[in-house]
């Protein structure tokens, strides 16, 4: 009998990561890594060729999910260089060992590869044109992924939040118990995404991935709302008597320049995988559940 492929997560540590974890906690067809190891996290650096290509072979992978990334958008302006080894590098080994594996690759890219000219939402055909080194190396890798011929999708998401690591959710949470009104910009349109969400889709990837080439999907919660929305929400649900006071971008400068618009049309996915994609004040509050 043929033995079972493994499904690797790379970057299991971060918060997408963590959560596949948790949902697909005790199947012993999982196998787990990160820059650094901890506990049954192997360690694995994506950018690392030979080692990559051995953890495949050993392993016998059937299926790579990428969740690895250099995610700061605004300290990859200072880093543009291992932003991309990270981001664009790491993908196209992980391409390559996979294509020689026969392996599938599930990918994660971004709303930011947009420029947020659009004001309708962003569909999959849409082309990229995005604003900071963080946006840029996510589009590369997209290029880099579709140019390999390797089997397997890219599903682009935005604004990912969860109980694990760092993110808006849980520093508005700080910022709430400590504060008696926060500025929040309230001129940049997405919609968030609890992290556990992505995690579900991803595992209903994971037995058609293999029949896919590079094809691109939209995911994040259903409903636009701006970062001002978002934290008002935020305290309202968490019951944090923090006021928050809606403020433009300019009068919150940051070096990374954001899409003003990169709403996600989730028309695709909700189709091809016959799923609903919940409600972002729903999916936060069964986040908060976990967190308060
Ligand atoms: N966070 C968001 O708002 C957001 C929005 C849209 C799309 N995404 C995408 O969604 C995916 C998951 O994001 P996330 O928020 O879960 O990220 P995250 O929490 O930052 O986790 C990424 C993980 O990758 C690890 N990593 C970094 N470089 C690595 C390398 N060379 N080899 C192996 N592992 C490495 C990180 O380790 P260290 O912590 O030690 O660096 C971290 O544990 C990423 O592709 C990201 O670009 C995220």
């Amino acid at each position: 009998m043929q033995k079972k492929r493994k499904v690797l997560v790379t970057g299991a540590l971060g918060q997408l990561g963590s959560e596949i974890r948790r949902l697909a906690d005790g199947n012993g067809d999982f196998l787990y890594t990160d820059y650094l190891g901890s506990g049954d996290i192997l360690a694995l650096d994506i950018c690392d060729a030979e080692a990559v290509a051995a953890c495949i072979a050993e392993y016998n992978v059937g299926t790579i999910v990428n969740c690895a990334a250099y995610t700061n958008v605004e300290k990859a302006e200072d880093e543009p260089e291992l932003c991309r080894r990270i981001n664009c590098e790491g993908v196209a080994v992980l391409a390559d060992a996979a294509l020689r594996n026969k392996a599938s690759l599930i990918q994660i890219s971004t709303d930011f590869v947009f420029d947020g000219s659009k004001n309708i939402p962003y569909l999959e055909t849409d082309t990229p044109s995005p604003l900071s080194v963080y946006g840029r190396t996510k589009a590369e890798a997209e290029t880099a992924f579709i140019a390999s011929g390797v089997k397997g999708v890219i599903i682009r998401t935005a604004w990912l939040y969860s109980p694990y690591g760092k993110n808006f959710v849980k520093t508005m949470l700080n910022l709430g118990a400590t504060r008696s009104s926060i500025n929040v910009v309230n001129d940049q349109t997405g919609s968030p995404t609890y992290a556990a969400d992505l995690a579900e889709v991803i595992l209903k990837f994971l037995p058609i991935a293999g029949r896919k080439k590079g094809e691109i999907y939209n995911y994040s919660n259903e409903g636009a709302c701006s970062w001002y929305d978002f934290a008002a929400e935020i305290m309202r649900q968490a019951g944090l008597p923090c006021q928050v006071i809606p403020v433009s971008s300019s009068e919150y400068p940051q070096k990374a320049v954001r899409p003003s618009y990169s709403y996600l049309d989730k028309t695709k996915i909700a189709a091809e995988l016959k799923i609903g994609v919940p409600q972002w004040q729903d999916s936060l509050q069964k986040c908060l559940d976990r967190l308060i």
